[in-house]
């Protein structure tokens, strides 16, 4: 058993560097904080321990930091990857490792960095591995992501309902995902749990939907009403009006044409907020 003391500058550099590499693709805003919580959720309801929860907690967030190493042309493509973009593709697990492999934290996040996209069936990536040689930070991670991208927008397809996803997730029992975890999963759907969750980007921090391109601006937590805000997608700009905790966007007339990906300042805080002094592994 190994004792690692969790520092802020440490959480600070990670959450940065996961939240910069989400807000390259306009279509998946909150999608790491969301894929936290949901697999948070999961972690709880197999058992582990706060220590564990935490693990996953982190590492679920910042499970691809190796996409910083795939191109806008291929991570924001409106259409199939041709073989060879597939296999650039398919590296982010293992380019996710070499930037982790340093880092201090690396032991709590390197299992969801490279099992999210292995499958129980052994027809996974980077490694095949199957069954009971990924571990149960990767089995989450994979139930997780999926989920909050099948219930998220697509330039190609809406949001699908969460009756749907749950579905999907249930015929891939066996196959993609660990059984008896996409049944806890199932079971935490039943309740209202995952409600705060979906189509947030944040604790209370509601995706607000541009008007041409659905739920994708995230609002920093504390947005004020008469702020401007720009769609990532269609890179419009909005003028917030806010009454309480609902927010209405008016369009400017402007748009700008570029749209630059910045560290979530909100996320950090949360994270930092939520932080345990140290974990053992
Ligand atoms: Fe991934």
């Amino acid at each position: 058993m190994k004792k690692i003391e969790i520092h802020n500058h440490l959480l600070k550099s990670l959450i940065a560097l996961a939240s910069v590499i989400e807000a390259r693709d306009p279509y998946t805003g909150g999608h790491i904080w969301r894929v936290s919580r949901y697999s948070v959720l999961l972690g709880m309801r197999y058992g582990l321990d706060k220590n564990y929860q935490f693990v996953l907690e982190l590492g679920s967030m910042v499970h691809d930091l190796g996409k910083v190493g795939v191109s806008d042309g291929i991570l924001n493509k409106n259409g199939p990857l041709s073989d060879q973009e597939f296999q650039v593709v398919r590296q982010h697990p293992v380019v996710g490792g070499e930037i982790g492999q340093n880092h201090t934290l690396y032991p709590l996040i390197r299992y969801s960095i490279l099992e999210h996209h292995e499958r129980v069936d052994g027809t996974g990536y980077p490694a095949r591995l199957d069954g009971d040689s990924i571990t149960i930070w990767g089995k989450i991670t994979a139930i997780a992501d999926t989920f909050d991208a099948l219930t998220s927008p697509r330039p190609y397809r809406p949001a699908l309902p969460v009756d749907q996803a749950l579905s999907i997730l249930s015929e891939e029992k066996g196959k993609q995902f660990d059984p008896h975890l996409v049944d806890l999963f199932l079971s935490i759907a039943k309740s209202d749990k995952l409600t705060p969750i979906l189509g947030h980007a944040g604790e209370n921090r509601l995706l607000l939907s541009c008007p041409a391109c659905g739920p994708l601006i995230v609002p920093r937590p504390d947005i004020q009403d008469g702020e401007i805000l720009q769609c990532p997608s269609c890179t419009g700009r909005f003028r917030v009006h806010r009454a309480g905790d609902t927010f209405q966007l008016e369009f400017t007339g402007s748009k700008s044409g570029v749209y630059v990906p910045r560290p979530d300042d909100g996320l950090i805080r949360y994270v930092l907020k939520r932080k345990r002094k140290t974990v053992t592994l």
